[in-house]
C-alpha cells in the first residue's frame, strides 16, 4: 500500500494505492481562494494545504478502507512547484514515513504525470508499461517531451517560454475567465463548427524540438485586442454560458488550433529523426478535447500505440505520484525521510540544486 502526497500547487491531493497499482482513494482539495486574485498566491496556498490534509487524509484512508498501519510505503512530491506549498506536503510525507517507520520517497512531480497514462480509472491494476516511450506532458508549469527507457528518462525537449495551459490561463485572464481560464478557452473554442478561417502560424524553433508558445499567446491577445478596438465585447467573464461573441470564439479557436498542431508538429519531427512506437501524453493540459481529438489521429497515422491520460487523472493528483513512488519501490529505490528535501525547480532525472 502506498500513500501519496501531492501539494506542488494549489490543489491539496492525497492517494492510496495498491501494490498492483489499483487506485483504492484518491481525493483532490482545490482551492477557490485563489480565484478573486487571478493567480495562485503561494502564501494561501501554503496555509491552506495545512488546513486542507487532515479532512483529505481522513477521506482517503476511510474511501480506500485501511488504516495508517495498512500503509507500506510514503511518497510525497519534491518539485518542481511552490516552495512553500512542498515543503507542506514533503514534510507530511517525511514525518508520516518516519513515524510509521516505512520507507519513504520523494518524488519528482512530473515523473508522477509521465507515467499517469497507465493507471487505470476503472479500479483495475496498472497497465503494462512498454520497455520503452515517447512521453509528452503538457500542463500549467511544462511543456516537454521525454525519452523513456526503463528506468532512464531524458529530455528531448521542452518550451523556451510559457508552457501550454499557462497561454491558455492567461488568454483567459484576458477576457475574464475566472481561474485557471484553460478548460474555459477549450470549451468556448469549441464552440465553432468547422475550421477558423483565421490560420495562426504554428510557432516554430528552428530545427529544435522545443516548444514555444509566447509569440502565439502574444498574437492571440493582439487579435483580442483589434477586436475590442473594433467595438466587439471580449470581457465573457460576464456574460452568460455561450453567450461569446462569434468573432472572439474565432480568434480563441485559432489559438487553439495552433498550440495543438505545435505539439503534433514536434511529434512528426521527432518520429522523422527516430520513429518510436508508444506515446504517452498527460498533463492539465492533455484534458484539450482539440488535442484528444488530433493524438489519436496522429498516432494512427504513423503506426504509434497512444497512451492518453484519462481525463480524470489529467490534472495535478497524488495517484500518480503514489504510481511513480511503487515503479521507484519495486526498483528497491527510496530516500531518507530525515534528508529528503524540496525544490521549487528541479530537472527529471537531474539531482536538485537549492532555491
Ligand atoms: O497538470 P496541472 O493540473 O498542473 C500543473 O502541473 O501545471 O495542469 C493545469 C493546467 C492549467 O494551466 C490549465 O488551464 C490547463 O492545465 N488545462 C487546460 C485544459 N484543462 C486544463 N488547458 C487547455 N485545455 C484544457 N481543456
Ligand atoms: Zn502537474
Amino acid at each position: 500500500m502506498t500513500l501519496a502526497i501531492e501539494t506542488s500547487c494549489d490543489d491539496t491531493a492525497c492517494a492510496v494505492l495498491d501494490g498492483a497499482g489499483r487506485i483504492l482513494a484518491s481525493e483532490v482539495s482545490s482551492q477557490l481562494s485563489h480565484q478573486a486574485y487571478g493567480g495562485i498566491v503561494p502564501e494561501i496556498a501554503s496555509r491552506e494545504h495545512l488546513q486542507n490534509w487532515p479532512p483529505i487524509s481522513d477521506a482517503v484512508l476511510s474511501k480506500a478502507d485501511v488504516d495508517w498501519k495498512d500503509i507500506d510505503v510514503v511518497a510525497a512530491t519534491q518539485g518542481p512547484g511552490l516552495i512553500g506549498s512542498l515543503l507542506v506536503g514533503l514534510s507530511l510525507g517525511k514525518a508520516l514515513a518516519y513515524a510509521l517507520r516505512v520507507p519513504f520517497k520523494a518524488v519528482h512531480h512530473l515523473e508522477g504525470h509521465l507515467y499517469s497514462p497507465f493507471l487505470s480509472v476503472e479500479g483495475g491494476p496498472h497497465l503494462e508499461l512498454p520497455h520503452s516511450f515517447v512521453g509528452l506532458v503538457v500542463s500549467g508549469g511544462h511543456t516537454c517531451l521525454y525519452d523513456v527507457s526503463g528506468p532512464r528518462v531524458t529530455t528531448l525537449a521542452q518550451t523556451r517560454d510559457d508552457a501550454m495551459g499557462e497561454s491558455f490561463d492567461k488568454i483567459g485572464k484576458r477576457i475574464g475567465l475566472p481561474f485557471p481560464g484553460g478548460p474555459h478557452v477549450d470549451t468556448l473554442a469549441d464552440a465553432l463548427e468547422g475550421l477558423p478561417k483565421k490560420r495562426f502560424k504554428v510557432p516554430l524553433c528552428g530545427d529544435s524540438l522545443d516548444f514555444s508558445y509566447s509569440g502565439l499567446k502574444t498574437r492571440t491577445l493582439k487579435e483580442i485586442e483589434h477586436l475590442e478596438r473594433a467595438g466587439e465585447c471580449v470581457e465573457i467573464g460576464d456574460l452568460p454560458r455561450g453567450a461569446a461573441p462569434m468573432p472572439l470564439i474565432e480568434v480563441l479557436a485559432s489559438f487553439r488550433a495552433a498550440a495543438v498542431a505545435q505539439l503534433l508538429d514536434r511529434l512528426d519531427r521527432l518520429y522523422r529523426l527516430d520513429p518510436f512506437e508508444h506515446l504517452a501524453i498527460s498533463g492539465g493540459a492533455a484534458a484539450n478535447r482539440l488535442l484528444r481529438r488530433r493524438a489519436p489521429e496522429w498516432a494512427r497515422s504513423h503506426g504509434v500505440e497512444l497512451h492518453l491520460v484519462a481525463p480524470e487523472l489529467s490534472s495535478d493528483n497524488a495517484a500518480m505520484i503514489a504510481f511513480a513512488a511503487l515503479l521507484h519501490h519495486r526498483r528497491g529505490e527510496s530516500d531518507d525521510p530525515r534528508d529528503a528535501e524540496a525544490f521549487s525547480r528541479l530537472g527529471l532525472g537531474e539531482a536538485g540544486s537549492p532555491l
